[in-house]
């Protein structure tokens, strides 16, 4: 247990004795079987309205205070950080008293702009705790996206660390912040925890934020929560318009991270789990937070990157910290594939039990290499498929039932209350096996998200317009002869970069900004590594020499508008774009371009002037050319 005055592994120091020993001076006494808050202090109501906190902390707190909630594996190899469930309840604690002292209150909202670890774990629970709603921005964000969603939701507040450190190179996240909040009226604080010993420029609104956890108390009784009380909300792209904020509530979010993180990894008490996913995207929400703090499981906190400071890090780490499951992602799968197979032979795997894939589709070699390289073809691999919106898993294997059934690279079966259905172009249910369709599903689940924040309307428009009376997903899926699903990939404008999700709208929009570049169009092509990167086709004001010099304006803009991710891999330049008659481009042509199926283009009666397909394969020909020689 830490004491007074010793700096906790955390990197806080705390001034104040903590609140462990203390009798709990709880009025409403907890059920027979139910968890008691005991160490939160006296409570006005009842525990279990006080949701999330209490489920993650407190809980766990009371029967077994010592357990490690978080490894902290830092981007310096061999420097993790161990916490416990009392010292994290510890920082919660502090933190949402530091956030109440600056006059933030139940349903303000917070956006964190931090690279993962314990305090900004401790942060979105301290939110929580508080019944403030977080906002996590992913700290690879440019500030202009991280403007832009401070300015949609309304916070008060951001709280972030000076700098970040990745893969040995320092992120500037307060300079970032800085230059994201001049425009943004709302934000009233700024709250700056030290990563690294470098100081940054402190101005007024600025607050350090270790400093005030030092001197806050350790006791912060959770704000009483309504069920369908906002827990958080999280932008993601779409495929059209600004990224949305998907809205996630209390009791069924929840409920739904921590079932999917027993049951789909098979959870067993005192193991350790492995996410490495960041806590900027719904995976480290769901699979770092809260679905395993929920579980009292010892989650791992990965900050580094796959191949920092060599490609056996990730087995490092699982031999080091003998981790049990492992969830990670395709991208990063490919990437140490073509690095061989000693970087993982080097290292004890005897510990892992589970390895599980996120975020875009795995292919076949990448599966089979995860499975038996990685795994020794002892472990089950569940490929899980879920969104932002759906808050937790919805189609995966289940390993405690059916390892030996596990097709490669198959997402299966939906998790319990998951009815996945799939419809036809004319909206119909698509019934029997052996057939494709688009993805949707038919009835509601607890973790589903409630709406978009600030646009309900908008949330109907995009998920239960397209068959009304259905969630439709945006993914196409296979249902095999044997009634297994397989996602197939997105049906509309949004791409998915290193499982990284992104509107091909959104990088038009950002290079429209060029005032050489009247019209643009993105779409997502075959990347070995990536899974899918972005093509921009693009037309010029007027005929230049200076097109090489444009194309690298144009890739800059969109690194500062958006972030480095999005930026495409490659830019042709084409006099003009393919339109149907009333003008719109007609991108599923360019898809067939750049995925090089131009012998089957489809329809093209629509088009304005059928000519320009031939005009722009010629195009991508001689691109082609010149870029492979
Ligand atoms: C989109 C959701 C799921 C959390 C991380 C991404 C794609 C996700 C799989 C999978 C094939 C997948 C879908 C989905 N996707 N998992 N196992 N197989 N595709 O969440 O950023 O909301 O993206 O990622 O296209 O719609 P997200």
């Amino acid at each position: 247990m830490l004491e007074a005055g010793r700096k906790s592994e955390a990197g806080i120091t705390l001034a104040k004795p903590l609140a462990g020993g203390r009798p709990s001076t709880c009025g409403d006494r907890p059920r027979d079987g139910m968890p008691s808050l005991g160490s939160a202090g006296g409570c006005p109501a009842p525990w279990w309205l006080r949701i999330s906190t209490v489920n993650c902390l407190d809980q766990h707190v009371e029967k077994s205070p010592n357990r490690v909630a978080l490894i902290w594996e830092r981007d310096e190899p061999g420097t993790a950080v161990h916490v416990t469930y009392r010292e994290l309840q510890d920082l919660t604690c502090r933190l949402a008293n530091t956030l109440k002292k600056y006059g933030i209150q139940k349903g303000d909202r917070v956006a964190i702009y931090m690279s993962v670890s314990p305090l900004s774990v401790a942060a979105m629970l301290a939110c929580a705790r508080i019944g403030a709603v977080h906002t996590v921005v992913f700290a690879g964000f440019s500030a202009e996206s991280l403007a832009g969603r401070i300015m949609d939701s309304g916070c008060k507040a951001v709280i972030t660390y000076n700098q970040g450190v990745r893969g040995g190179r320092t992120i500037e996240l307060k300079a970032t912040v800085d230059e994201a909040v001049k425009n943004c009226p709302s934000i009233k604080h700024v709250f700056v925890a030290q990563r690294t010993d470098n100081k940054v420029h402190m101005g007024d609104r600025d607050i350090p934020l270790e400093e005030e956890m030092t001197k806050a108390d350790s006791i912060c009784i959770p704000e009483s929560m309504d069920s369908e009380d906002v827990l958080f909300m999280l932008y993601t792209s779409g495929s059209t318009g600004k990224p949305k904020g998907i809205v996630h509530t209390q009791a069924g979010y929840l409920l739904y991270a921590a079932l999917t993180h027993k049951y789909v990894f098979d959870y067993q008490q005192g193991d350790v789990f492995g996410c490495v996913a960041d806590i900027g995207w719904i995976t480290g929400h769901s699979y770092v937070v809260y679905g395993p703090l929920c579980n009292g499981a010892t989650s791992v906190l990965f900050e580094s990157t796959p191949v920092y400071p060599d490609p056996g890090r990730y087995w490092e780490v699982v031999q080091r910290l003998k981790i049990n499951q492992f969830y990670g992602a395709p991208t990063a799968i490919r990437l140490l594939l073509n690095y061989g197979e000693e970087w993982v032979k080097k290292y004890d795997r005897s510990s892992l039990k589970v390895l599980g894939s996120v975020g875009e589709p795995i292919n076949k070699e990448a599966w089979q290499w995860f499975y038996e390289v990685v795994g020794e073809g002892r472990c089950t691999l569940v490929d899980t498929w879920w969104q932002t919106e759906t808050g937790g898993i919805c189609i995966a294997p289940r390993p405690s039932e059916e390892k030996a059934e596990i097709v490669p690279a198959m997402a299966m079966r939906p998790f319990f209350g998951i009815v996945p259905v799939l419809m036809d172009e004319n909206g119909e249910v698509i019934e029997g096996n052996d057939v494709s369709g688009a993805l949707c599903i038919a009835q509601p689940w607890p973790g589903m998200a409630r709406t978009i924040h600030g646009d309900h309307q908008r949330f109907i428009d995009a998920y239960f317009k397209a068959y009304p009376g259905y969630y439709f997903t945006g993914d196409g899926a296979y249902r095999s002869h044997k009634g297994y699903y397989q996602i197939t990939g997105r049906m509309d404008d949004v791409i998915n970069i290193s499982g990284h999700r992104l509107g091909t709208a959104e990088i038009e929009d950002a290079m429209a900004d060029h005032p050489e570049v009247p019209e643009t169009a993105v779409v997502g092509y075959p990347h070995k590594i990536k899974g899918e990167g972005a093509f921009a086709f693009i037309v010029l004001r007027e005929e230049t020499a200076h097109a090489d010099h444009i194309k690298e304006e144009l890739k800059t803009i969109v690194a500062s508008k958006i972030a480095k991710y999005a930026v495409p891999d490659h830019i042709l330049v084409v006099k003009r774009l393919p339109k149907t008659r009333s003008g719109k481009i007609m991108r599923r042509l360019l898809r067939k371009v750049v995925t090089e199926q131009s012998s089957n283009m489809g329809d093209v009666t629509t088009l304005d002037d059928p000519s320009v397909v031939k005009e722009i394969l010629d195009a991508y020909q001689k691109y082609k050319e010149k870029n492979s020689s």
